[in-house]
């Protein structure tokens, strides 16, 4: 199986974390997120230890939010000792609400509105990791008003192209967030900031793409974004204490994707580093990542109910299932790999190659095309694996339909840490 967390029981179902994807979903009903808790932390663990022994003092990991975020989480998040990255006061609220130490985030947004900006302020959010000149001007503003002095990292582009999909490829120098460092304009914006007074300039931040396999590409926009710490320190005389590298690390959701050890990779990008500053006579800045794909992602699965298996004579088949684009955006989006099962025929040969079709009104509504399958019949369990990230976080109501409900697996056992949406929910704000 794709990752140790996913194993076939003597009844020949699926198993998630031990625990039978089919008895669940006759439990909870489909469409239906499951999550395995364990593996979440064992992530969350591997990055912390790697990054403690790696990259020294400091250095330490933020959980992307945006890749998965629900209260339950941000508990777990905080128990382990994660900080976290958020990009919306909707992802800052949740946080808030679970009670996460709001100390350890990092608020992002390449547009934070007047508001956003003061909500983030006054829910003591450790740092901004600030993206223009606008909105530098406004943290100004309201800190000086509300008599404080915000942290901030700075978004810069090193100009790092990581050769991943180009829709989530983001370090490029004419990338819509942060401010480039090779047309000048990283330094001048930096010496507008040591001009506010309400502002510290703690660090900077820069993030090179996503489903990225290997350490190389962060070594080169670390070497970039070292260079111009150097830089501000010589031009400015301006040192800072914060190197965050952003997120990205890839994950397997087929068979052809390499595995891929990220304590390897960490300890390599952090020889790296330290050879870096040496070079360049640095001290080396507390490096942070902000991991989220490689946290969740491989912790859950979707389980779906086959209804129509249609076969269009001379062309292909579709198996239709009771979800569709609204939990999972990802392959009209990216053209997104998925492996696809049928859960409680797991052990039988694959021999049916079939399009995975949602029930939305769409023709793009589909999860995956050309896939092997197990004779597929209405009633069967198909669940679709690795969807921990970006499914239940991009999940719409698109066609009305409810959103499913997040199942976590511990300890063999199952909770619900978000409930499934009903009918009513979707016409709560319809006055
Ligand atoms: N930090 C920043 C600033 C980011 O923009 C992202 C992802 C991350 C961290 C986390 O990256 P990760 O470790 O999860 O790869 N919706 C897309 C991915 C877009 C990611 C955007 N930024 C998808 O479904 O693949």
């Amino acid at each position: 199986m794709l990752h140790s967390n996913l194993q076939i029981n003597e009844k020949g179902h699926l198993t998630l974390a031990g625990a039978d994807v089919c008895t669940l979903a006759d439990k909870y009903s489909t469409p239906l997120f499951l999550m395995d808790e364990e593996r979440i932390r064992e992530n969350a663990r591997t990055y912390i230890s790697a990054m403690r022994e790696f990259m020294g003092e400091g250095s330490r990991p933020l959980f992307a939010s945006k890749s998965c975020c629900f209260k339950r989480l941000y508990e777990i998040m905080a128990e382990e000792g994660m900080g976290t990255d958020l990009v919306s006061p909707g992802e800052l609220y949740t946080a808030r609400a679970a009670g996460f130490p709001l100390e350890n985030a990092f608020f992002h947004g390449n547009n934070k509105t007047d508001a956003d900006i003061e909500f983030a302020i006054d829910s003591g959010v450790g740092y901004f990791i600030a993206d223009n000149r606008e909105e530098l001007c406004s943290i100004n503003t309201i800190a000086k008003r509300k008599g404080k002095v915000q942290n901030i990292l700075l978004r810069l582009t090193p100009g790092i192209d990581p050769h991943t999909q180009q829709k989530i490829s983001t370090g490029k120098v004419d990338s819509k967030f942060g401010t480039a460092i090779e047309t000048g304009q990283a330094m001048e914006l930096c010496r507008f900031i040591l001009t506010l007074e309400n502002i510290s300039l703690c660090g900077f931040h820069c993030h090179i793409g996503s489903q990225i396999f290997e350490y190389e590409p962060f070594a080169d926009a670390a070497d970039i974004m070292l260079r111009f710490i150097k830089d501000v320190k010589d031009e400015l005389s301006h040192s800072v204490s914060i190197l965050n590298l952003g997120g990205g690390f890839g994950v397997r959701y087929i068979e052809e994707h390499p595995h891929i050890d990220y304590r390897e990779n960490i300890k390599s990008l952090g020889e790296k580093i330290d050879e870096m500053c040496l070079a360049l006579s640095l001290e080396k800045p507390a490096i942070l990542m902000e991991p989220g794909r490689s946290i969740v992602a491989d912790s859950g699965l979707t389980v779906y109910s086959v209804g129509s298996v249609k076969t269009i004579t001379g062309y292909k088949s579709y198996v239709s299932i009771d979800g569709g684009m609204p939990d999972n955006p990802r392959f009209a989006l990216y053209e997104s790999d998925y492996t696809a099962l049928i859960a409680n025929k797991a052990d039988k040969e694959a021999d049916f190659v079939a399009t995975i079709a949602g029930r939305c009104c769409e023709s793009g509504d589909i999860i995956q095309e050309d896939v092997n399958l197990v004779c597929p019949e209405r009633g069967d369990y198909l669940a679709v694996l690795v969807t921990g990230a970006y499914n239940y976080s991009m999940a719409s109501n698109y066609n009305r339909l409810p959103r499913p409900p997040v199942v976590m697996i511990r300890d063999g056992k199952d909770y619900v840490a978000v409930k499934r949406e009903t009918h009513a929910d979707l016409i709560r704000n319809d006055i």
